[in-house]
């Protein structure tokens, strides 16, 4: 049987506005990122906004080792951003996520709040355990490419940099 040539990525290459709410800690507290929307050739063809605050949902490979999440990385935990999945639009709310009860208390509002999707998260009923459950699952995404891959810039036997063991 042969390999496949493209590693499974687990993204569906769409894009999406999650929610995700304003990382006021980056230095200089810059405006939000529009996503999609605020590509000028998108722009000119979106002439409702539809595409404004979506990003691209993001390939999970190796993603417990790449945190911080989200594209402007507020999420410093794959619990937080799990609970968030799972409570946005129940917890209640804080001011940002310098408040002390960010992810306990509540949740701050999305960065951008047009297109947020409401549909298929945001409000999952998940128990603890089954958020636990999903951590171990994106847990098990850890691959060790630098040594096992066939990336020919990476030299045959060059140590994991992600010592995670
Ligand atoms: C329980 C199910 C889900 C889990 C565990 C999950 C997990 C994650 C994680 C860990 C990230 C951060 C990736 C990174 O920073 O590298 C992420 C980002 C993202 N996910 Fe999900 N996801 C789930 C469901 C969904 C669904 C249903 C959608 C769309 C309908 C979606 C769309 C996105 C988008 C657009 C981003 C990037 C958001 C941004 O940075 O603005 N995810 N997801």
């Amino acid at each position: 049987m042969k390999g496949r040539l493209t590693p499974p990525l687990f993204t569906d290459f769409t894009y999406d506005n999650i929610g995700l709410p304003r990382n006021v800690k980056i230095p200089g507290n810059p405006e939000p990122n529009l996503g999609l929307g605020g590509r000028p050739d998108i722009a000119k063809k979106d002439p409702n906004g539809d595409e404004i605050g979506k990003h691209k949902v993001m390939p999970l490979r190796n993603i417990a080792i790449t945190s911080p999440y989200g594209h402007n990385g507020v999420f410093a935990t794959l619990a937080q951003i799990v609970h968030f999945y799972n409570t946005r639009d129940t917890l209640g709310e804080v001011l940002n996520n310098r408040d002390p009860g960010f992810g306990k208390a509540g949740w701050p509002k999305p960065e951008i709040q047009q297109n947020v999707n409401r549909d298929e998260l945001g409000n999952l009923k998940l128990t603890q355990e089954e958020e636990h459950a999903i951590i171990a699952f994106l847990n098990t995404l850890t691959d060790d490419y630098p040594i096992w891959g066939e990336d020919g810039r990476v030299p045959w036997g060059t140590p994991s940099p992600y010592q995670y063991e």
